[in-house]
């Protein structure tokens, strides 16, 4: 990042905000402080019902395993000035995608994207909902966010932020 560029600032939206968007904004952090790189980086949901409450266990334990701590994220709904304060904003699903563009202000700055559509092939593809599942589905979370969180900061070196 040069100095006379603003941080960019990334978005994460899954429905809850205690299972797979709680662990892309880890996975994103991690990689971009590797990388060296300063991004804004934040997580919400779509629905309000775990508004206040840390990630789902399952997610702590996941990010444990990768030795990150998440157990302070508190989870959040996405709110309009969202579309004002981020550059992106990443939706996990596409369920979630289309819920932002419904919500999304006209005069919103941020641009919208499927997560997954940051890694070759896998364009148009649901991060699935591990809620309903056992702790795979967990792993399996972990191991498509942290694809993508790679993607991203690669595709952030190369635009030179
Ligand atoms: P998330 O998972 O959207 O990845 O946080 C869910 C968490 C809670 C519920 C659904 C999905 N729920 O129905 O309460």
């Amino acid at each position: 990042m040069t100095a006379d560029r603003p941080r960019p600032s990334i978005l994460f939206v899954c429905l809850g905000n205690i299972c797979r968007s709680p662990l892309a904004e880890a996975a994103l952090r991690h990689r971009a402080q590797e990388a060296g790189l300063e991004i804004l980086i934040d997580s919400a949901g779509t629905g309000d019902w775990h508004v206040g409450k840390g990630p789902d266990p399952r997610s702590c334990s996941e990010a444990m395993r990768h030795g990150i701590d998440i157990g302070a994220y508190r989870a959040r709904q996405v709110a309009p000035d969202d579309f004002a304060r981020f550059d992106r904003i990443i939706a996990l699903d596409r369920e979630n995608l289309s819920d932002l563009r419904r919500i999304a202000p006209s005069q919103g700055r941020a641009r919208l994207s499927l997560l997954l559509d940051h890694v070759p092939g896998m364009e148009g593809q649901d991060v699935a909902d591990p809620y309903f599942g056992g702790p795979e589905g967990f792993e399996e979370t972990w191991r498509q966010v942290s694809q993508a969180a790679c993607h991203l900061v690669n595709a952030m070196l190369r635009e030179g932020r």
